[in-house]
């Protein structure tokens, strides 16, 4: 049975690591990323990166509602276009961000069974899989957005914090 892994919030600073590549892709991978997936359905997510979960580990998982698509060691190859959307996060829970990225994308990773895969992606699954390529390299949505707006974001984030502290 996979399990609900604990989410890890701003500002904790497993967040901001920069994930290493994962070497082989075995049954611990695997059970981590059963439990990634699981962990983002609980939570209404539409993707989850490794950090997340408080893992050092370049692993991702996606689903916009057309299945499932788990990454080992992801790497964008090539982009094309502009889009902007807004974006939230389940790290970031109170805010959502408009944030200009790739309209399409190619990426390269490995699957669950650890073979080489390529994905083309557009729309909201290109968007996604940038979002979590962004998150093992320890990058936010905050951190997309000018210093002003970026700010404004993180006052929000650590006041919401303080305040759900104390209550
Ligand atoms: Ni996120």
């Amino acid at each position: 049975m996979p399990n609900v892994l604990e989410l890890k919030k701003y500002p904790d600073k497993i967040l901001r690591v920069k994930c290493k590549p994962v070497k082989k892709v075995d049954d611990d991978i695997r059970a981590v990323l059963n439990d990634m997936a699981f962990t983002m359905r609980a939570h209404n997510g539409v993707g989850l990166a490794a950090t997340q979960v408080g893992l050092d580990k370049q692993l991702i998982v996606v689903d916009v509602g057309g299945g499932l698509i788990s990454m080992v060691n992801p790497e964008i190859i090539e982009k094309k276009g502009e889009d902007s959307v807004e974006e939230g996060c389940l790290s970031l829970p109170e805010i959502t961000v408009k944030i200009s990225r790739a309209e399409e994308i190619q990426v390269k990773a490995l699957d669950e069974t650890g073979r080489d895969i390529i994905i083309d992606a557009k729309g909201l699954l290109a968007i996604a899989i940038q979002h979590e390529i962004d998150h093992i390299n320890g990058i936010l949505i905050i951190d997309r957005v000018n210093f002003i707006k970026k700010h404004f974001f993180k006052n929000k984030l650590l006041k919401n914090k303080k305040t759900a502290k104390s209550t």
